[in-house]
């Protein structure tokens, strides 16, 4: 692919939203309320938001500049930036990585669907929080239904991304993102008014370090990488699409900020309505949706109509936040495969999706018939979410760290953060010592201490 046929973003927004949209998605309304319900809550998003700054925007600008400067996929952008030397086996491990993600991230994007069509069909009309509990246990339980559902899913993904569309989801993103945000705005209202929301509030707000355990620090720098995309070069592939004058610093803070601010929304639904109706904060993957039917329930269960509406709206949109992350993770291993191994774009996309069914199967068959099959006492399920999350996401992250801050020639980083030298960017020298330093560093003090490797 040559410099002057690849595709380019439409418009400033089209860029943010774009990038914003493979960020935000199940990683912020799903992943962050339960992560922050098992670590004890406002404690926990106080390192998300320490990590989010520190780490992930700079990392994020790095990565936008190692995209943009190379013009390719991520694998190759160490070749070209780095031509014969071991970078490269970031760009490969950042592949597996996003591999190992969508095979169980499609699992949940699955049960999306199936949330979809329960409200739709009014299932959800007249029951008690008991009942969604049931509801949700017997469907992860279920040995084929959601695994269907996970292969619905990963096919309109490979549809999209074999068929390119993304033009349409970018345009629609336009729509659908605010749209999304206003629902979540609505039902954060709506949850905090609830009788007992008060408790939940509290959750949020009032840290208390007693109840933080020893994996705090990894498990919030996790969700950072993971809610922002970042540390495997998926964000690295969408800049090499961005044009010259796109200002990076500040394409990743609008990011940054939006992804945030979604993330910390979604809080506000899930505890308030969880203490209100009596949901342990801290039970695992089934946090959002056993808790959030209440929500509709609560508010609005004397108009089942607009109860039943407002849920399918919300799940649709749901999905479809998740599509743009799947679409997004789905397209660094087949550009990989396509442009590495020369295989044509169809094929490439097949092996993924046909990879991704089979492992997809596996992690929900791990929530049900297999719970009692268990890898370093965790199910299939939890062992891909710990092991991409909290090991192969930050350390790409270091590594890309390492990368723009020690090796890559300082008129590159330049060049590409000021735009050359268009921008005036005050804060370049922070930028710069947060790459050098306290990124790395912060990042490897957390891997020594939680995972005990001294
Ligand atoms: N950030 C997305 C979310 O929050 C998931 C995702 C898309 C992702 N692409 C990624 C996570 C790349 C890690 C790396 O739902």
């Amino acid at each position: 692919m040559t410099t002057n046929n690849r595709a380019n973003f439409g418009s400033k927004l089209g860029v943010i939203l774009a990038s914003a949209g493979s960020a935000v998605g199940l990683g912020n309304i799903w992943r962050f309320p339960y992560m922050t319900g098992e670590h004890g809550g406002a404690a926990f998003i106080l390192v998300y938001l320490g990590c989010v700054l520190l780490f992930g925007a700079p990392i994020m600008m790095a990565e936008f500049l190692i995209g943009r400067r190379s013009q390719s996929n991520t694998a190759r952008a160490y070749q070209k930036l780095a031509p014969g030397t071991p970078w490269r086996w970031v760009g490969r491990m950042g592949v597996l990585a996003g591999f190992l993600i969508l095979s169980y991230y499609s699992v949940v994007a699955g049960w999306t669907l199936e949330y979809i069509c329960a409200a739709g069909l009014g299932h959800f009309a007249d029951k008690a929080p008991a009942d969604f509990v049931n509801f949700y246990n017997s469907f992860v339980g279920h040995p084929w239904l959601p695994v269907v559902w996970a292969a619905v899913f990963l096919l309109i993904t490979h549809l999209i991304v074999v068929k390119g569309v993304e033009k349409g989801i970018e345009r629609s993103s336009k729509l659908m993102m605010p749209l999304l945000f206003i629902l979540l705005l609505i039902l954060a209202i709506c949850s905090v008014l609830l009788p007992g929301a008060g408790q939940g509030i509290e959750f949020l707000l009032k840290p208390d370090f007693s109840k933080v355990d020893s994996n705090v620090l990894l498990s919030a720098m996790g969700q950072a990488f993971f809610s922002l995309s970042l540390g495997m070069g998926c964000l690295c592939t969408y800049a090499s699409y961005f044009k010259p004058d796109t200002n990076l610093p500040k394409t990743a803070f609008s990011v940054a900020i939006i992804d945030t601010s979604v993330a910390i929304l979604a809080g506000f639904i899930i505890f308030p309505a969880a203490f209100a109706v009596g949901i342990q904060p801290d039970q695992g993957p089934g946090l959002l949706f056993v808790t959030l039917p209440n929500v509709f329930q609560q508010a609005f269960g004397g108009v089942p109509f607009i109860a039943a509406l407002l849920a399918v709206m919300f799940y649709i949109l749901l999905a479809l936040a998740a599509l743009t992350s799947t679409i997004s993770l789905h397209e660094v291993v087949t550009a990989y495969l396509h442009e590495e191994f020369n295989l044509t774009r169809s094929k490439a996309a097949r092996l993924v999706t046909g990879g991704c069914l089979v492992l997809g199967m596996l992690c929900s068959l791990s929530l049900g018939l297999g719970k009692d099959y268990t890898l370093f006492g965790m199910t299939l399920f939890d062992l891909f979410d710990f092991v991409t999350a909290k090991l192969m996401l930050p350390l790409g992250g270091l590594f890309i760290a390492l990368f723009t801050g020690w090796f890559l020639n300082k008129k590159i980083v330049r060049e590409e953060l000021t735009n050359r030298g268009t921008l005036h960017l005050r804060i370049y020298g922070l930028i710069i010592f947060l790459l050098k330093f306290v990124a790395p560093i912060g990042i490897a003090f957390v891997f020594i201490n939680e995972l005990k490797l001294l």
